[in-house]
């Protein structure tokens, strides 16, 4: 049986079912939310409709089997806070077609899988960190949320599903398919991008610890305002990186606590994380290195204390040549004219799969290059190709 698109459309749009926002298509289904687990039991019980194995591991990552050996293709079904509903479900459900289609067919075995916790609600991409062997589960464990939730209370509440963890050996190759999540596919016209390399990313958390005082009382010369501290961090830091940053390096604050957020009181304390992205692990080094001299000398000058917490990240990685050599004669029999190489400024869970087998990625093009926002969007065809690229290279892969 030849690979059924609108079967391919159903599931993903039953998966969006599972935290659906209300806003557009958004999602929210972190991580171990009630939404997250319902949805890993619906898919569960697709794959063993489909004749594959469903099979849970420690952390949740849940996977599809055939056989003994074989290729495994997938993404995650975890979403950020306000999450869309294609970033990692549109490469499960794929992988899950795929995995159907070559079932039904009597061959190539190709296995499907999605991955826990992508989304970094605990660590960076937590459940293909753990099981690639980059961290341990035991530290992983005593990492929190931003609401002081841990790792183990939360993985805790799939214990009954969790089997051991799975041998890598037992495949043969990962192969993943995603949304662009920005504009490039989009602006030039393209509907398939054979990614080439993936970037490596940095997140620290860092506090900076004041003195909460009365806002009408006291003198601005005697504050030490710990808001004061973070803009002024924000503001040096910007003009240090100049030297520094490549055009394509990021970076951002984007979760910030202050204390006790109240407009009559001068803040006593600010957390917040810094996240920073290049595909040159030197210049990730550097930026780290003026990110702690920045913070200690802002401390220093406006009398506030400074902490630093422990940096995660993943290395910048390079796809397989041979997966993207198939995933490049995909593309070119199916979408000619239409595809380009291209690197991933998204961070996906093909990076730490391809520190343990041969891993490639494609991309279909984002509307508007929205993604991490309910708008997030896609053309359907353009899904249905993606999936038609992605299942001739997983055929020659895995056959
Ligand atoms: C993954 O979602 C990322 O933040 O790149
Ligand atoms: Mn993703
Ligand atoms: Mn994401």
């Amino acid at each position: 049986m030849p690979l059924d698109p609108q079967r391919f459309l159903d599931d993903l749009h039953k998966l969006r079912s599972f935290g659906a926002s209300g806003v557009g298509k958004g999602v929210v289904r972190q991580a171990y939310s009630d939404a997250d687990i319902a949805a890993r039991k619906w898919l569960a019980g697709r794959m063993q409709e489909a004749g594959l194995e469903p099979y849970f591991d420690p952390l949740g990552n849940l996977f599809g089997l055939t056989g003994e050996n074989s290729l495994l293709v997938g993404s995650h079904s975890d979403s950020q806070p306000e999450g869309g509903w294609l970033d990692g479900a549109l490469g499960v459900i794929a992988g899950l077609e795929i995995a159907r289609a070559a079932r039904e067919a009597g061959g190539p075995p190709v296995s499907c899988v999605s991955f826990q916790d992508e989304e970094g609600r605990f660590g960076v991409l937590t459940g293909s960190d753990v099981w690639t062997g980059k961290l341990a589960i035991e530290e992983a464990d005593g990492f929190s949320d931003t609401q002081g939730n841990t790792l183990a209370g939360m993985r805790a509440r799939m214990a009954d599903l969790a089997g051991d963890f799975l041998p890598h050996g037992r495949f043969s190759g990962f192969l993943e398919m995603h949304i662009e999540q920005g504009p490039y596919l989009e602006e030039t016209g393209l509907a398939i991008g054979v990614v080439t390399d993936i970037v490596g990313i940095r997140d620290m958390r860092i506090t900076f610890e004041g003195r909460q005082n009365h806002a009408g009382t006291t003198p601005m010369h005697l504050r030490r305002d710990a808001f004061q501290a973070l803009s002024a961090f924000n503001t040096m830091l910007n003009s240090r990186f100049e030297n520094v940053v490549a055009p394509a390096t990021v970076w951002t604050i984007g979760h910030v606590v202050l204390h006790p957020n109240a407009s009559s009181v001068v803040p006593g304390r600010a957390e917040f994380s810094v996240q920073w992205r290049d595909a040159d692990a030197g210049r990730l080094a550097r930026m780290e290195e003026i990110i702690a001299e920045t913070a200690q000398e802002i401390a220093a000058g406006h009398g506030v204390a400074v902490q630093l917490g422990p940096v995660m990240g993943i290395e910048p990685a390079a796809m397989d040549a041979g997966f993207q050599a198939e995933l490049a004669e995909a593309a070119q029999a199916l979408a000619p004219g239409k595809w380009q190489r291209m690197p991933s400024g998204a961070l996906h869970d093909a990076a730490n799969l391809a520190t343990v087998m041969p891993a490639g990625m494609l991309f279909v093009p984002s509307i508007g290059g929205i993604s991490h926002a309910f708008d997030e969007d896609t053309d359907e065809a353009d899904l249905v190709l993606g999936l038609q690229v992605l299942d001739r290279a997983a055929r020659a892969l895995a056959g």
